[in-house]
């Protein structure tokens, strides 16, 4: 029988293995050694697990991140690892933690969310994966934006698993967490500095080198840096079809997230040619968002038209619409078209490409 890689999780971790066990629960969440909450199904709850005491939960903390081949402790009292099986670890320990040691675990999901999946839990509708199949074949730029754990990557991945398994995939991650199946796919990881503060490989690195080795596609985990400065340059300059993540709550809020992000590259450029550049490279986005039942959705995928005397310019073409509270607490509402005809809808045409907008018109 095959060992299991996060064996040594279940020995230190032991008082949270039902949860480590547990399909239904995502992620798990330790405030100290008997404040533990887990979500599950998309909800946060308490537990009434426990670790015997501090010393016993930062040990614990400490031997996993000595299990990975990472040091917690005085000097490194933050970590961010990946464990094997792929889920992400988060910790903190005292005194940067005022309620003792503090970790957080993303599992790492095995089977990857479908399309059909995703249209089971209501996130998108049928016709909404229409949309985006028919915005992923025409290559159309692409930045899936939302909070904290509202399902981007997620997305991202369904997302990279419509693109043509005949291209030339290059994937760019801080740490892999996206599945793709297709054969010529190249993935990149990022690499952190040595405890000397060396040897450190970043997102924009891995980007330009990228740029060299003729992608067709490139994805690009997470945009959170000065790499946005390079991205923007390469789309706007021909790479067509690239998708990314980015941290923001509004499809509005993208864009100018994107701009800051070009100011972190340290290189000075006017903003109304930032702008100019955002407008140009970014053909769409898709906001997501956890709601207040715990459910994910996709609540709008908007197209960016272009700028307007400085001002972006955008249109919603399909929109979650909240339509209040069900008895049991869950957010009722429907995903729609809004009646806006999308730019490349002539081009979705001739391509023969689904057009659920005309489809389905609200
Ligand atoms: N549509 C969905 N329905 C139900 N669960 C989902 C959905 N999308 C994502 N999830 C679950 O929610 C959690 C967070 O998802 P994901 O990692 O995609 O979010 P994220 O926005 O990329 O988070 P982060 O901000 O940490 O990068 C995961 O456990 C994932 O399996
Ligand atoms: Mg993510």
């Amino acid at each position: 029988m095959p060992t299991d890689p996060n064996a040594f999780l279940y020995l230190f971790f032991e008082p949270i293995a039902p949860f480590l066990d547990d399909p239904d629960v995502s992620e798990i969440m330790i405030n100290g050694p008997d404040r533990i909450y887990v979500e599950r199904r998309g909800r946060i709850e308490s537990t009434n697990a426990c670790f015997c005491s501090e010393n016993a939960l930062r040990a614990a903390a400490m031997n996993v991140a000595r299990s990975v081949g990472r040091m917690l402790g005085e000097e490194n009292p933050i970590l961010e690892a990946r464990l094997p099986d792929g889920s992400r670890l988060e910790a903190v320990i005292p005194p940067l933690s005022r309620t003792g040691t503090v970790v957080s675990i993303r599992k790492f999901r095995k089977e990857k969310l479908t399309p059909a999946e995703l249209v089971r839990f209501g996130s998108i509708s049928e016709g909404g994966v229409r949309l985006i199949e028919t915005i992923v074949r025409l290559h159309k730029n692409l930045v899936v934006s939302g909070a904290t754990s509202s399902g981007k990557t997620s997305v991202l991945n369904v997302l990279s698993g419509i693109i043509d398994p005949g291209e030339r995939i290059l994937v760019i991650e801080d740490a892999s967490e996206l599945q793709l199946q297709q054969p010529h796919t190249v993935r990149f990881e990022t690499r952190k500095p040595d405890k000397d503060g060396k040897g450190e490989v970043t997102i924009r690195d891995l980007l330009i080198a990228a740029l060299r080795l003729r992608p067709d596609r490139l994805v690009i985990g997470e945009v959170r840096g000065g790499e946005a400065l390079d991205l923007l340059e390469a789309l706007n300059t021909g790479h067509a079809g690239s998708m990314s993540t980015i941290h923001a709550n509004t499809p509005l809020d993208t864009l100018s997230r994107l701009e800051t992000c070009t100011l972190l590259s340290g290189i000075d450029i006017p903003m109304p040619a930032v702008r100019a550049m955002v407008a140009g490279a970014i053909g769409v986005i898709i906001q997501t968002a956890r709601l207040s039942d715990g459910s994910r959705k996709i609540t709008h995928i908007s197209e960016v038209l272009g700028l307007e005397e400085g001002v972006y310019k955008m249109q919603d073409i399909y929109v979650f619409r909240p339509e209040g509270l069900a008895p049991d607490g869950k957010v009722a509402g429907h995903h729609v078209f809004t009646g806006a005809t999308p730019r490349f809808a002539e081009e979705a045409r001739r391509l023969n490409l689904p057009e659920p907008w005309a489809d389905e018109r609200a």
